[in-house]
């Protein structure tokens, strides 16, 4: 079947099959910043592209992080500054995430913070320095 939408802010048109999943067709489409993880729907992310099928997305707009460079340049310079960024595979997940939590909760507390994260796991990080980066990106305003 074939599909448009507008991924990233261009405008595609894809042939897919009835069960691919969104994941597989933003990464052939070079979006590697979407990973493949559980697959159970468990990281929380804004939109599970691991468990949405890519005709759900046809006729819609479909951002990734390589849409959103700029916005999630400050967070991961945070994240790197705490050494929060071992492998990296959780990485775009959680900027995903966090610059979708700025826009829901208005000034969250940490605790808000961690509830709304709690899906985004990390193999690697312990979760320290990652929070500590979020507590600094967050006050970053209040320092300015
Ligand atoms: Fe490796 Fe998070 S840095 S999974």
């Amino acid at each position: 079947m074939k599909i448009r939408l507008i991924l990233n802010g261009k405008k595609i048109e894809a042939e897919i099959k009835a069960d691919t999943l969104l994941l597989d067709l933003v990464r052939e489409k070079g979006c590697y910043s979407v990973k493949r993880g559980c697959e159970t729907s468990n990281c929380g992310q804004p939109v599970l592209s691991c468990s949405v099928l890519a005709a759900r997305a046809d006729g819609h707009e479909v951002t990734t992080l390589e849409g959103l460079q700029k916005e999630s340049e400050e967070f991961a310079d945070f994240l790197a500054r705490e050494g929060a960024d071992q492998c990296g595979f959780c990485s775009p997940g959680l900027i995903m995430n966090v610059l979708a939590m700025e826009r829901e909760l208005v000034k969250p507390t940490m605790e808000e913070v961690r509830e709304y994260l709690a899906g985004n796991l990390c193999r690697c990080t312990g979760y320290a320095g990652q929070l500590r980066a979020l507590e600094k990106y967050l006050n970053r305003k209040k320092e300015a």
